[in-house]
């Protein structure tokens, strides 16, 4: 009943203006939820598949050309427009189709624009419609979407484009219902330079002729913020028959070489979890800018190179993209409030994986951690952000992106793990992973699956672990797992006693530290060291220069905290080059502390913000308060 008023608006809104004009209105229609952060009618109409065909037009950093969308009607509300996400697209010429051949001039309208949500789209569907079809172009500066000049690349000849469509910025390059509750399939043809090599979230072919001309099919619906596509000069190394890495021609071998062990932990995590469903598993190392560690796009994960450390030490992100073709693209979150169904599962699964291939010792480092990032986060965040069916309403999901869907989420499923047992628990996800396959679900969905499949079952063993209070409580439960390792505990204790003066430097037995170990010993030292104590280390081990961008990233952070100047122009390089949202906003934050730093940080941000990603960009806005 609710939606006859928003369909009557849509209506009237459709009939005054004329068939296939650009018409700004000034309504947007409402959120008529579950999914706060989609404008979809999903309830009446839903989107099946979509056929898309774009010309990459790097001079003018465009995306130029069509999407088909094949929908069908779910409701008996014949008169239900479709309506749509976009965001900063111009959308020139809509038509529609009844037998999917032959189309007619539609009727659409565009919204006035949200900041978060952008503006909805919608379409007319006439009597019998199964097919929409719209013209439309992206804006240089889309949200979803980074074009690299030829100097941002490693190659420096050729320029470089790459989507990123989680959270809400699929809509910012392809008109579509934005929700991961609506899952398509798609097909797609993309036409550039011949020099360039496009790579999508489908079925890519290492062996394509390089042509400019490249196809691509996606059999398995995904949700929209899995939909991604790559272009530049990349080549293609094979890791197995089934794995392997696209990367630029002067990154691929190193890249090769770190993530040699891919094929094991795909074996591992079959093991424990049943077949993995999407065929190939590949993976695409990207320029440096890309703002985050990893992406799990299906089939071809996007990874920045700044994991390469040369020992395979960070891969464990090779593993937590690896999880998500469990977690997440075949058991997806419906909404952004069940974000933790994504993360959590697969920061628990990562773990697995690493225990499986590199031993427990490794894994038990990288969850303690774990555990250490969420406390520091939790003495940091608003109780209303502790909780992993968090609220966001009105907020850009983007803000849930915290360390407790991630670690608060994986310490509940260890929780759950280390009561039932691990056999009974395996076997708990496994069916999970079965039943819910190619299934977009809310955390009240999971909860019942777990009490059917798990609580019930043992409801003596149910009784230790307060469900309620993890889902909907801020901090973590008193009964909560403490994850702790043995050789950390060593580690802490040389921090301490260096620290006190009681052990020299040249006594830390550093040479059989795991890059684990580096790091809980850096995070385990006081946050105030003086400058001698800062220069002891430094000319000890040579943090400033450390090749391995966790270790650069802590003792740059610790160098900022204790005003050590040797290390500014490495935080000035690292800040200019790398554009990792992880690394930067903590780094800026810091800086942004004092005076000095603050005008040393807008010095760098002033040249190093036209090389960011714009989801980097928002983000350091705001932490600069930078206003151009
Ligand atoms: N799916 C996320 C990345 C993401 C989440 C992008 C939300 C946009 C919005 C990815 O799987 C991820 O979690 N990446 C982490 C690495 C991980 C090891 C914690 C990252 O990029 O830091
Ligand atoms: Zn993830």
């Amino acid at each position: 009943m609710k939606n006859i008023g928003l369909h009557l608006i849509s209506f009237l809104l459709l009939c005054m203006v004329t068939s296939d004009s650009n018409s700004q209105t000034q309504v947007s229609p409402q959120l008529t939820g579950p999914d706060f952060h989609s404008y979809a009618n999903v309830a009446d109409v839903r989107v099946k598949h979509i056929d898309l065909d774009w010309q990459v037009l790097f001079a003018q950093k465009v995306l130029k050309g069509t999407a088909i969308l094949t929908v069908e009607r779910v409701s008996r509300n014949t008169r239900a427009p479709l309506i749509l996400d976009t965001k900063n697209l111009n959308v020139e010429k809509v038509e529609t189709s009844v037998n999917g051949r032959t189309y007619r001039p539609g009727k659409f309208t565009l919204a006035t624009e949200d900041k978060i949500l952008g503006s909805a789209l919608t379409i007319l569907l006439p009597v019998g419609a199964t097919r929409v079809r719209i013209h439309y172009a992206t804006r240089p500066n889309a949200s979803g979407v980074q074009w690299l000049d030829p100097s941002q690349t490693s190659g420096k000849k050729t320029p470089f484009m790459f989507t990123q469509s989680q959270a809400i910025h699929a809509r910012s390059w392809i008109p579509l219902q934005d929700t991961p509750s609506v899952r398509v399939t798609y097909n797609a043809r993309v036409r550039t330079a011949p020099n360039l090599l496009a790579v999508m979230s489908a079925a890519n072919d290492p062996n394509t002729p390089r042509d400019g001309d490249y196809s691509f099919a996606m059999s398995q619906p995904i949700p929209s913020y899995l939909i991604a596509l790559a272009v530049g000069d990349l080549s293609f190394k094979p890791l197995s028959q089934r794995t392997g890495v696209y990367a630029e021609p002067s990154v691929v071998d190193r890249a090769a070489q770190e993530f040699s062990d891919t094929e094991k932990m795909v074996q591992a995590t079959e093991r424990l979890y049943g077949p993995y469903r999407w065929e190939r598993y590949d993976m695409l190392v990207l320029p440096p800018s890309f703002p985050f560690g990893g992406m799990e796009n299906p089939r071809l994960t996007f990874l920045t190179p700044t994991i390469i450390a040369g020992d395979k030490s960070l891969v464990s992100l090779v593993a937590h993209e690896l999880a998500h073709s469990w977690s997440g693209n075949l058991v997806t979150n419906a909404t952004w409030r069940d974000f933790w169904l994504n993360e959590g599962f697969t920061v628990y699964l990562e773990r697995r994986i690493q225990e499986a291939v590199y031993g427990k010792p490794r894994a038990n480092m990288e969850a303690a951690l774990g555990l250490r990032d969420l406390q520091d986060e939790l003495g940091r965040l608003e109780d209303r952000d502790e909780i992993l069916h968090v609220d966001l309403k009105g907020r850009d999901p983007d803000d849930g992106f915290t360390d407790v869907p991630y670690e608060k989420g994986a310490l509940f499923l260890l929780h759950l793990e280390q009561t039932f047992g691990r056999e009974r628990f395996d076997q708990f996800l496994r069916s999970y992973f079965d039943h819910f396959a190619f299934k977009s679900i809310t955390t009240e969905e999971f909860l019942s699956y777990l009490k059917a499949n798990l609580l019930d079952k043992h409801p003596d063993l149910a009784a230790k672990v307060p469900i309620d209070e993890w889902i909907n409580n801020a901090g973590t439960p008193a009964s909560a797992p403490k994850p702790s390792s043995p050789a950390f505990a060593q580690v802490e204790l040389l921090a301490q006693r260096w620290q006190r003066g009681e052990v020299p430097v040249a006594q830390i037995p550093v040479t059989a530290w795991s890059t684990q170990e580096w790091l809980h010993f850096l995070k385990s030292l006081p946050e105030k060291l003086d400058q001698k104590k800062m220069a002891e280390l430094d000319q000890a081990f040579k943090l400033t220069q450390s090749g391995n961008s966790e270790i650069a990233f802590q003792w740059l952070m610790m160098s900022l905290q204790n005003a050590y100047e040797p290390a500014f122009q490495r935080v000035e390089d690292f800040l200019s080059t790398i554009g990792r949202r992880k690394f930067i906003k903590p780094l800026y934050e810091e800086l942004a502390k004092s005076p000095e730093g603050r005008a040393f940080a807008m010095k760098i941000y002033r040249r190093a913000r036209p090389t960011y990603h714009p989801i980097a960009v928002a983000t350091i806005d705001e932490v600069l308060k930078w206003n151009g």
